[in-house]
């Protein structure tokens, strides 16, 4: 693209690491460190899943239901990079919002990348078992768990199998275990007639929305990505536990 540009000695030794570590398999974004989600750019570590272009599903879902000038307050569970929240925020100019992962690498990596976007002043991020230890409720709780069975991480991909960090894919037995106790908690997270939005894998809708119906929540709708696959459900409280 710059064929004029002259590589000095130590760029030229670190294209060539690069182009050796993709050679080898290495995703670009790992390689540079870096990927763009909803046109912004955020930082990704060791600690943190590559966001996909499919979670953007979850933000439509979410854009597509709530005023953009509400002072809405967000919750996003196992937040990664923070892609979620912070688009989210980026798209709400009034709205908060706090983060909450397992991993403290995750987090100051979320926080890094809210600086970044300047975000910071209206987000927050804490290192949690998903919502367990939070004691407020929100308008709009979102979350992409990890939800591949157990068994099958094996079979992933290799630029996901050694790349992503195996918490932030592994979802138990049948890929539910992070549903079971993040539906769990929705009743005490959500607000009345607060939203839930969920990323889902391939196959899951029906397990749940079972498990939302076990806490009484309703599912409003299952939407799909761009391949056509049901990627993200959308539940709402109905307010009669308030
Ligand atoms: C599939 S990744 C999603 C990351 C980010 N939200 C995204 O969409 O790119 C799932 C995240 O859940 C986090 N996680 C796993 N178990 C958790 C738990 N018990 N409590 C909170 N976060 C957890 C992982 O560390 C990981 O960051």
């Amino acid at each position: 693209m710059r064929g004029e540009h002259r590589l000095e000695g130590s760029q030229s030794q670190q294209l060539r690491n690069f182009i050796t570590r993709m050679a080898a398999g290495e995703p670009l974004s790992r390689i540079l460190g870096r990927r763009e989600f909803w046109g912004l750019d955020f930082e990704l570590t060791p600690d943190t899943l590559d966001p996909r272009p499919d979670s953007e599903t979850i933000i439509e879902a979410v854009l597509a239901r709530v005023g953009r000038g509400a002072s809405l307050r967000l919750l996003d569970l196992g937040t990664g990079s923070g892609c979620l929240l912070l688009t989210l925020l980026s798209e709400l100019p009034i709205a908060t919002g706090i983060g909450v992962d397992i991993s403290e690498g995750a987090v100051a990596t979320a926080r890094r990348n809210a600086e970044s976007l300047r975000l910071n002043g209206r987000s927050s991020f804490l290192v949690g078992d998903w919502g367990g230890a939070i004691a407020q409720r929100f308008d709009v709780v979102v979350a992409n768990p990890p939800y591949i069975a157990t068994s099958a991480l094996r079979d992933l991909p290799q630029e996901v199998r050694l790349y992503d960090p195996p918490r932030a894919l592994d979802g138990g037995d049948r890929g539910l275990a992070a549903y079971q106790r993040i539906i769990g908690l929705l009743p005490v997270l959500l607000a009345p007639y607060g939203m839930f939005v969920a990323e889902i894998g391939r196959g899951q809708a029906a397990d749940v929305v079972a498990l939302l119906k076990e806490h009484a929540l309703a599912c409003e709708a299952i939407e799909r990505d761009l391949s056509g696959i049901e990627r993200c459900i959308v539940a709402r409280d109905t307010a009669s536990q308030h």
